[in-house]
């Protein structure tokens, strides 16, 4: 199978047309061609419009045709904000917090992402990666084309340089692409408690210049939160690291209101995620400057939290994106269908307003909008295909995959009608 491909009839090609993020209004368009068709060629994509305008006296030889009749198409999602790659699993504090603990009194008795350093520094690499490849694997069966992954189960030069080795390495062996991020200040060690900027300073100088180096991540970020780092940590460390040439997202404003959304504003951070408790002043000026609010309502429902106020940024015209916040503590998930559903029944948006969140603003808040993220001449041929010939199965067959085929680069490599995606790959 080469990646020339040609994807013809579709009852709605949902293209998510554009090369910046959406604000506000605009997230309600999705643009949408009727009996719509795409050209994939080299794994670019060529040509997108009506079938029978495009296609007609086309010489289609050396293009794989897919007949998507009666099936709504899509661009692949993007998932801007994971924890994917990490040692060990937190299942006992799952059922801690069941019985009423809550997630930040389990990280301060050294539980919690502290535990998952622990395992992640016994880790060898290859685990790292073969475990990676296979939570990419899950999330390829979603729809997802390309995912952002973070370090910060290191908190040290070896463990944090190993972690963004593997996710290097996964990057290179499997289809879906993966964007790296830097999450030094994820937690404070035990050694610096009280010494905070002792630790941000041993990141900027030890850690941080080897990984710009070695281009192992693009993004820094913080945990920026009461009794982690705080706003003036947080400040320091990510002026340190935009100077150094990083872009910034960091964890904002997640459990306590402490000025996060105000902070992302002031430092023209590309990305403020989380945002629970982001007051209403925060919000409306990153409408203004232009901050993406990546939204994670996976996490607010397994810490049996409040959401993100995503209908009160939408209509003050911020760019929200969603995200799954996969990791192995607060939010132990892939799963696309679940996000989809807690946006559109605990957070008040529209179906419309959600797949724009998890295509062209997720690639924005990854700032990748100009490549990936719609189905737009040039774009990276990423493509959804569902089971169903409209959009609006995606939030109405609650909590369930509809995603029928995935295609990478012009080369399908999930198939649900196949056995998923290890017989794809194979082929
Ligand atoms: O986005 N809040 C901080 N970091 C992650 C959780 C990491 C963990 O619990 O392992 C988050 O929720
Ligand atoms: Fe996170």
């Amino acid at each position: 199978m080469n990646n020339n491909l040609i994807i013809k009839n579709a009852s709605q090609l949902v293209t998510c047309s554009g090369f910046r993020a959406k604000q506000g209004k605009e997230m309600s368009d999705l643009h949408i061609v009727e009996n719509g068709a795409l050209i994939i060629e080299d794994g670019l994509i060529k040509s997108v419009g009506e079938s029978s305008l495009i296609l007609d006296n086309l010489d289609t030889t050396g293009f794989d045709v897919i007949d998507a009749g009666g099936k709504a198409v899509l661009p692949g999602f993007v998932d801007p904000h994971t924890h994917f790659v990490f040692g060990g699993y937190r299942e006992e504090e799952f059922s801690w917090r069941l019985r009423g603990d809550s997630y930040m009194d389990i990280m301060n008795r050294g539980g919690g992402i502290l535990s998952t350093v622990r395992a992640t520094k016994a880790a060898a690499k290859e685990s790292l990666v073969s475990t990676g490849l296979a939570r990419l694997d899950s999330m390829a069966s979603f729809g997802v084309t390309t995912v952002e992954g973070k370090s910060g189960y290191g908190l040290d030069h070896d463990t944090e340089i190993k972690q963004l080795e593997a996710m290097k390495e996964i990057d290179e062996k499997h289809p879906l692409d993966v964007v790296k991020t830097f999450l030094g200040p994820h937690a404070v060690p035990g050694e610096y408690k009280g010494k905070e900027e002792i630790f941000i300073d041993y990141l900027i100088n030890d850690v941080m210049p080897e990984v710009l180096e070695r281009d192992l991540a693009e993004f820094s970020d913080i945990f920026c939160e009461e009794n982690v780092f705080s706003i003036e940590h947080s400040r320091y460390f990510l002026n340190r690291a935009k100077d150094m040439g990083f872009k910034l997202k960091f964890h904002a404003d997640e459990i306590v209101q402490i000025g996060g959304a105000e902070l992302a504003v002031e430092l023209g951070a590309l990305s403020a995620d989380h945002l629970l408790q982001a007051s209403d002043m925060g919000i409306r000026s990153m409408a203004k400057v232009g901050v993406i609010p990546t939204l994670l309502p996976g996490t607010a429902f397994g810490l049996k939290g409040s959401y993100a106020r995503a209908r009160y940024m939408i209509d003050n015209n911020c760019a929200v994106a969603l995200a799954t916040d996969m990791n192995p503590g607060s939010c132990f998930t892939e799963s696309i269908p679940l996000i989809i559903a807690l946006a559109a029944l605990h957070m008040n948006m529209t179906t419309e307003e959600i797949i724009t969140s998890l295509t062209i603003n997720s690639a924005a808040a990854i700032d990748r909008a100009d490549i990936i993220g719609s189905i737009d001449v040039g774009k990276k041929g990423d493509i959804i295909i569902l089971e169903f010939p409209s959009y609006q199965y995606l939030p109405y067959h609650i909590g369930v995959s509809i995603v029928e085929r995935v295609i990478k680069g012009g080369k399908v490599i999930y198939d649900k009608r196949k056995g998923g995606i290890s017989n794809c790959l194979l082929t």
